[in-house]
């Protein structure tokens, strides 16, 4: 009887295992089958009433089908773990071919890129890039550059002033990129074709004026350098920068330190000419200076000017960002407001 029941006993433990559909269960069936409270060691029990001689061969029943149970167990367990882990594997799935979300880091301001647009049209004319102080020495800024201490041009420029240098030197903060022609040519002998990109500083503010501004400061020195060649330059420029065809006139102006001079205007993108705030009603917006370096400035730095001669320009940063980008305010540019940058995310 006891031998039916070991059976009996293995019959059902393997069926129960069978059905056990997960490890949980397969545990619980181990504890339930053969732990100490389990029920093998209730049916061992009563090995005490069975005839000593059959003892051991129902003990040794007992251990193979025991042995047996627990085999058919491991393996069951061993099937329901793989497949517990492929569910989870395959819940957990990640597509590592799908793109990455974009993170938020910013854009590039458009200053920074109306500079970088610009240093890429000169690059490709074969210009090298220079640079110099902000903080400049008054002789940089003005003196060389043929605008003597009492010269009514300083009104043109409306300067911040500094303390004297430690040397009594008088300096301000450049009010051009100017200056940097100066640092070039004071150090090298032509031929020279740079520009200067760069931040200036004046006392001025309305819709197209900013204390702090950029320029874009270049120049050409060289043996037979004329004023049709600066033109030529100018207007190759503009025509890639804005990437379409904008009205531009030269206007004869006034510079010390260049002889003769022009300023480019470009047609008012905000009122195609009609006439608005933007252009202060004349359909027209400054951008540039330029004209053919003077002879005074090349014998300051050392040039032989009668050997050499040169073409130099000064052209506004965010004049030119506001017509290519349509920015209808200049100090939109400054006051960092997230609404507004967003419209330059790149
Ligand atoms: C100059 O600064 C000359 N150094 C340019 C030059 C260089 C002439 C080399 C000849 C040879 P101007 O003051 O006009 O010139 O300024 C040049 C450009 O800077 C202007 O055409 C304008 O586009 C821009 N600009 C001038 N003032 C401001 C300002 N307050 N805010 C923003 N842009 C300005
Ligand atoms: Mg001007």
């Amino acid at each position: 009887m006891l031998r039916d029941e070991l059976q009996r006993w293995h019959k059902g433990v393997l069926a129960e295992l069978a059905a056990a559909a997960s490890v949980e269960a397969v545990e619980q069936l181990r504890v339930a089958a053969l732990g100490r409270k389990g029920e093998l060691t209730r049916i061992l029990r009563g090995l005490g009433q069975v005839e000593a001689a059959e003892r051991p061969a129902l003990g040794e029943l007992a251990n193979r089908l025991k042995e047996s149970f627990s085999q058919a167990l491991g393996e069951r367990l061993g099937v329901l773990q793989k497949e517990a882990l492929a569910a989870r594997l395959e819940a957990e799935r990640i597509d590592v071919t799908l793109p990455g979300r974009e993170r938020s880091v910013g854009g590039m301001h458009p200053i920074t890129r109306a500079m970088g647009e610009i240093t890429a049209v000169f690059t490709a004319l074969g210009f090298a890039t220079a640079s110099g102080p902000e903080i400049e020495s008054d002789w940089h800024n003005f003196g060389a550059l043929n605008i003597p201490a009492d010269h009514p041009a300083r009104e043109m420029h409306d300067t911040f002033y500094l303390p004297d240098d430690a040397g009594g030197g008088k300096r301000v903060l450049r009010t051009h990129t100017s200056p940097v022609q100066i640092r070039v040519m004071e150090g090298r002998q032509p031929p020279l074709r740079v520009i200067a990109p760069g931040r200036v500083f004046r006392c001025d503010s309305d819709v197209t004026h900013t204390p702090m501004f950029h320029q874009v400061e270049g120049f050409l020195v060289d043996t037979g350098v004329h004023f049709g060649q600066l033109k030529g330059v100018l207007e190759h420029f503009l025509r890639r920068f804005f990437e379409r065809e904008l009205p531009v006139r030269f206007r004869p102006s006034y510079f010390p330190f260049t002889e003769p001079s022009a300023e480019a205007d470009m047609g008012c993108l905000f009122c195609q000419g009609g006439g608005c705030r933007i252009c202060k009603g004349t359909g027209w917006l400054e951008v540039l200076g330029c004209g053919m370096i003077h002879p005074n400035v090349l014998a300051n730095v050392g040039i032989d000017r009668e050997i050499h001669s040169g073409f130099a320009f000064g052209m506004g940063v965010e004049r030119l960002a506001m017509l290519k980008y349509g920015i209808d305010d200049m100090r939109a540019l400054f006051d960092n407001d997230v609404r507004f940058l967003e419209k330059f995310r790149q």
